[in-house]
Parts: C-alpha cells; structure tokens; sequence
C-alpha cells in the first residue's frame, strides 16, 4: 500500500491495531464534535497566495525556545505509544531525532524517561507533566527530566479530571498487563500495599483520583520554584488564560484542546489561536496541536501566529504503520507538503508566513 498522506496511515492503524487501542487513540469526549471541528476548521480557511516570488530555494527551518528545528512540527505527548508499536517511545524518540524536530514526552509513557532519552541522547525533547496528588511524585518526575536533558516542561492544564470518552467505557479500557506506565510505577507501589488493592477501580493505567483537580495558577510558582527549565503551559484557548500564563512567568503556551478529548463543544484550536496571539503581542512563543493532517494546515497555524504546530494522533498511526520508520514516513510527508504549501503561497522562508496569506472570517 504506498502511504502518500496521513490519512493513509490513519486507515492503515484502523483496519490493523486492536479494537481496543484504535478507540483509545481515536476518541473523542461525549459527541467527539470538537475532536471533529478540530478538522473541519482547517477547511474553512482559504488561502490568499501570492506569486511570482522566487521560490526555487526553500527554507522550512525555525526555532522554539531559541533551538533550531527542521521544520515546524513537533510531536504533542501522547500516552502509552506501546499499544500502538512494541518498542513504543524509544521509537518515538528515535524518529524525532532522526527527523531533527521536537518530542514531547508523556508522564503516561510506557516506556521510563531513562530509556528515551537513552534511545535518542542529545535530541530536543521536552517533558509533559500532569500534577499528581502526591505532589513528590511530578516533583521527582521534573527533577528526573531536568536531569536527563529534556529541554522544556510541558504542564498539561486542561485535565482536572478525564473527559468521557465513550468507547473508553464502553470497552472497559485498560492496558494489557505487560504494559506499564513505567514513569509512575514506583510511585504506585504504595498502593500495592494497601489492603483494597485488588478491589481498586483503575483508571487509564492509574489508581483511581491520581489526578490533581485543585491545581491553580499559583501552582505556576510552585513548578518555577522546582526546575529551571523552561515551562510551556497547554491547554489555553482564551485571551483571559493567556494574558494570566504571561503574567505568571511561562515561557510558551500550547493552544490546544487535548485533541477534543477533554470538554466538548469548545473551538477548534485553529479557531481559538488567533484571540491568543493577539493577547500575548509575542511576550511568548505560541504553539498549537489539533487537527494537523496536512502541510497546508501546518502553514495556516503558522500564518495565524503560531510559532510552531504538535501532532498528537498521526504519530501514533505512523508508529502503528512501522514504528520508528513510520513515524518518520509520516513527518516527512508532512515536511514536504508544508514545503510544497508554502512554495505555491509565495514564501521561500518561514520568515515569510504572515497573517496576509489566509483569509479568515473571524479577523
Ligand atoms: C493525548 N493527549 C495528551 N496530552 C497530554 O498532555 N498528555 C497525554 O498523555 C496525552 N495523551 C493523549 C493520548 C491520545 C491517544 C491522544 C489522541 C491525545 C493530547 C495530545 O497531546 C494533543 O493535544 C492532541 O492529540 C492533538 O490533537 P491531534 O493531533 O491528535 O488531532
């Protein structure tokens, strides 16, 4: 079957992954109609190209955070990448490096930071966090990272409890038993001991209310008092959030909305993007991940501000496909379109990309 987009490697993780990790990797909450309107929002946004404008010499590099990326698409953290490919994200380490982009990785890994960042040393990878009640647990997990190498933390906003993700609950989920979420094991082995152990309900791969709901903007301080890395906050899609993660010290923001997994009904984030670069008047970088799928949706974030774009699921079909290389198939195929897309716009460099390139109603 030759892979000419990524909607063939979405086919392809359907028809092959097990019913129960396709519905995990593709679920949205309650109706799924922002995981949709993720999509079709792209749709509605035509382009403005201009022509006759020497393109004979491309270039798709940029920089987030001050370090140099091969174009601008990263990989947005995603939890347990072994249901899709065996190695799970060692070979989403892997592929990122070869790929010279960034990955985020998940607090639900199924594989331990150690071996990722074995697996890819010196590479731009940044670490997604979610507060855990027992605080000493992302405390460790941060120190873990910081120590490894990884450049960014990423703190997850969006997810003071699990949305309903219908087929989820319907197929009971749970993680095959040689599975594990290798970051937290330790931290789990508490419960172990507890004598309601075996009669706990657990709740993707956790213990049940692992979460930290009472999470605030103060937490913020607490993070910044931990690590000296740069944090980047995601999950914002209002002026009101953003103007509160600048002022509260954050390096970057992701506007994004878990992939439509979370509350639904909130807007595509290609829909909310612009009333957060407006706010932030570039006091701080700005990304986006949802609905990416194609290099034109790519050069349309970035013509409406963003400095860069994460694609969260056709990564995991890409590792469905042929682990490390398939996920690389599917960057590469993103590169070259994004390369192609913004050489029929008119723009050699992404330099170039400005808000003039798209016509967009909601200006
Ligand atoms: C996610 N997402 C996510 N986000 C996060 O911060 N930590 C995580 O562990 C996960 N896990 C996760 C699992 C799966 C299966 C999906 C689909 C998504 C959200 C993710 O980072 C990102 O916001 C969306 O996936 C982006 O949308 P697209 O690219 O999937 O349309």
């Amino acid at each position: 079957m030759a892979m000419v987009c990524l909607s063939d490697f979405e086919d392809y993780a359907k028809k092959y992954l097990p019913k129960m990790a396709w519905d995990f990797f593709s679920a949205g909450a309650d109706d799924s109609t922002t995981r949709d309107e993720n999509i079709l929002a792209y749709k509605r946004i035509c382009f403005r190209p201009r022509i006759l404008r020497d393109v004979s010499v491309m270039d798709i590099r940029t920089k987030i955070l001050g370090i140099e990326i091969s174009f601008p698409v990263g990989i947005a953290p995603t939890g347990f990448h072994q249901l899709a490919w065996p190695d799970g994200e060692k070979s989403t380490a892997r592929a990122a490096k070869v790929m010279k982009t960034c990955y985020i990785a998940s607090t639900y890994s199924t594989c331990t930071l150690e071996e990722i960042s074995a697996a890819a040393p010196s590479s731009l990878r940044w670490f997604q966090l979610y507060i855990h009640r027992n605080r000493v647990v992302s405390q460790q997990l941060i120190q873990r990272a910081e120590a490894l190498g990884f450049q960014g933390l990423v703190l997850t906003a969006d997810l003071p409890y699990t949305g309903k993700r219908r087929d989820d609950v319907r197929n009971s989920f749970h993680l095959p038993p040689h599975m594990k979420l290798k970051n937290l094991e330790e931290a789990f082995e508490v419960c172990k001991m507890s004598p309601s152990f075996h009669s706990l309900r657990w709740h993707y791969g956790l213990p049940p209310k692992s979460l930290d709901p009472s999470v605030t903007w103060n937490d913020i301080y607490w993070l910044r008092s931990l690590t000296c890395l740069p944090i980047i906050i995601k999950g914002i899609l209002t002026k009101e959030d953003a103007e509160l993660a600048v002022r509260h010290g954050v390096q970057g923001i992701i506007v994004s909305n878990h992939g439509g997994r979370q509350l639904d009904g909130v807007p595509a984030t290609i829909d909310a993007l612009a009333e957060v670069v407006e706010a932030v008047q570039g006091r701080v970088e700005v990304y986006l991940d949802g609905g990416i799928r194609k290099g034109s949706d790519v050069l349309k974030a970035l013509a409406l501000g963003a400095k860069c774009v994460f694609i969260g699921r056709p990564a995991l079909w890409g590792l469905a496909y042929k682990g490390e290389e398939g996920l690389r198939d599917v960057l590469r195929i993103l590169q070259d379109e994004f390369r192609l897309s913004m050489a029929l716009a008119g723009c050699a460099s992404v330099s170039e990309i400005g808000r003039h390139l798209v016509q967009f109603s909601k200006l």
